[in-house]
């Protein structure tokens, strides 16, 4: 079969990478892809945007490819799956109607409270003044959401009410998000520990993945502004046995029984991204395509071939699967471009991934890279996923930071943290 992967980062890179094992697999290509991709035996790139529909449709058509597979929400959101499925071509992910679940979160919240799916209270507001009236009735700490995408920078967790003022004017006044910030959502803090589960949807039948946990602060400690993530774990501890079959009937299940009902049958990848408080999870937020980075520490654990998995979701067959995942944890450390997620430098030669990737059970997944006459350069905020695996948690993450070590560009930052919060459950 021939495969292609819409996107560019690390988690489109753990795509191939994964794919590419698949005995079914004979060629993988990436649009656009990174250098990672390319390096891989099975891999090529051709340099197709992600929003080029009509040459993505017309590449499809001319390399028969099989089975293609969205990676951003970006093109989800604007019908790519609908699009190549009018014209016959199979492709993983949610049509545009589904995928309302990730571009309006104004969307999910009314599903949600339809689906009686356990969430923060809310109200929406298209009016700045409305909104800062409701906010000054409800105090804070509260959480303000720009209705749209806005490339994960669009919510302020506010901690007193002249923060969450602020947030209002900047998305409603200043426009910072553009039109993704005319409605804002304003929601009920909620107190507890995250986690995501990423789930396979056919349309009828949901089976979630291994659980993760990403670090969406900058630095150590969950300080610092939020960025796409700055490295992840699996399994996650907070899910417990019993927590993920709570996920499981009161989140994943109605969301996907409520979307066929509701004439948006589910189809892709559902994540759940989940505060487990002491009432039991809640949803903080879905999207509708697999996570970045926690694709990174759930497939390097799944055993299974994922290849069939797809094919099953694409065709209804999801029912019949049977997917298991290694024991051991997996850990991704994010290295990032200094300045990042504020404005950085790009064109930083990057070296020592060869040395990193000596070590068995560690994997070095590029995100923003791109080679120049066989240089391989830092071309974007999160740069690498250093990520190891086969071992118990404290080695793996040691194994990870070894890694970390021998990776080398000007400016590169990362936490030093990840996988702390795993260790304290384990009273480690
Ligand atoms: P989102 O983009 O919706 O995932 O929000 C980004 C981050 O803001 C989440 O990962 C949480 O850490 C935090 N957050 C969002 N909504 C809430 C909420 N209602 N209560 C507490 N924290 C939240
Ligand atoms: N790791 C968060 C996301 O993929 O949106």
């Amino acid at each position: 079969m021939k495969i292609l992967i819409i996107g560019s980062g690390g988690r489109e890179h753990a795509l191939a990478w994964k794919i590419a094992q698949s005995p079914l697999v004979a060629k993988v290509y990436g649009a656009p892809g990174n250098p990672g991709i390319a390096s891989l035996d099975k891999g090529v790139c051709i340099p197709l945007a992600i929003d080029d529909f009509s040459g993505i449709k017309a590449f499809v058509e001319e390399k028969d490819i099989d089975l293609t597979v969205v990676g951003p929400e970006d093109p989800l959101t604007k019908g790519l799956v609908d699009y190549l499925e009018q014209g016959g071509d199979r492709a993983f992910g949610p049509s545009a109607g589904a995928a309302q679940l990730e571009g309006s979160k104004a969307f999910a919240k009314a599903f949600m409270e339809r689906h009686h799916i356990p969430t923060a209270a809310w109200a929406e507001f298209d009016d700045a003044a409305d909104a800062a009236a409701y906010v000054h009735e409800k105090g804070a700490p509260i959480v303000i959401k720009a209705d749209g995408l806005a490339a994960g920078k669009g919510v302020t967790v506010a901690m007193d009410v002249d923060t969450a003022l602020r947030a209002i004017d900047e998305a409603m006044v200043q426009h910072a998000f553009g039109s993704a910030g005319a409605r804002v959502v304003v929601e009920e803090f909620m107190v507890g520990e995250e986690a995501s589960i990423l789930a396979f949807c056919d349309g009828k039948t949901v089976i979630p993945m291994a659980s993760s946990q990403d670090h969406k602060a900058v630095f150590d400690g969950d300080k610092g502004p939020n960025t796409g993530g700055m490295g992840a774990y699996s399994p996650a501890p907070v899910v417990t046995p019993e927590i993920e079959e709570r996920i499981l009937k009161e989140v994943l299940q109605p969301v996907v029984r409520g979307m066929a009902e509701e004439g948006n049958p589910y189809k892709g990848i559902l994540y759940a991204g989940l505060m487990i408080t002491d009432q039991g999870p809640r949803v903080v937020e879905f999207n509708v395509r697999f996570g970045d980075p926690e694709t990174q520490v759930v497939l390097p654990r799944m055993k299974t071939d994922l290849v069939p998995v797809l094919l099953a979701c694409c065709e209804g067959r999801l029912e019949e699967e049977n997917i298991e995942y290694h024991d051991a944890p997996c850990v991704t450390v994010v290295m990032a471009s200094g300045g990042y997620p504020g404005a950085y430098a790009k064109g930083k030669a990057i070296s020592g991934i060869a040395e990193a990737e000596s070590e068995a059970g560690v994997c070095v997944f590029q995100a923003g890279t791109k080679l120049e006459e066989a240089t391989l350069l830092t071309n974007g905020g999160r740069v690498l996923n250093v990520t190891a695996t086969g071992g118990a948690l404290p080695e793996t993450i040691a194994k990870a930071y070894r890694a970390v070590d021998k990776v080398s560009f000007e400016g590169a930052h990362y936490r030093n943290d990840i996988g702390g919060k795993a260790l304290k459950h384990m009273g480690l």
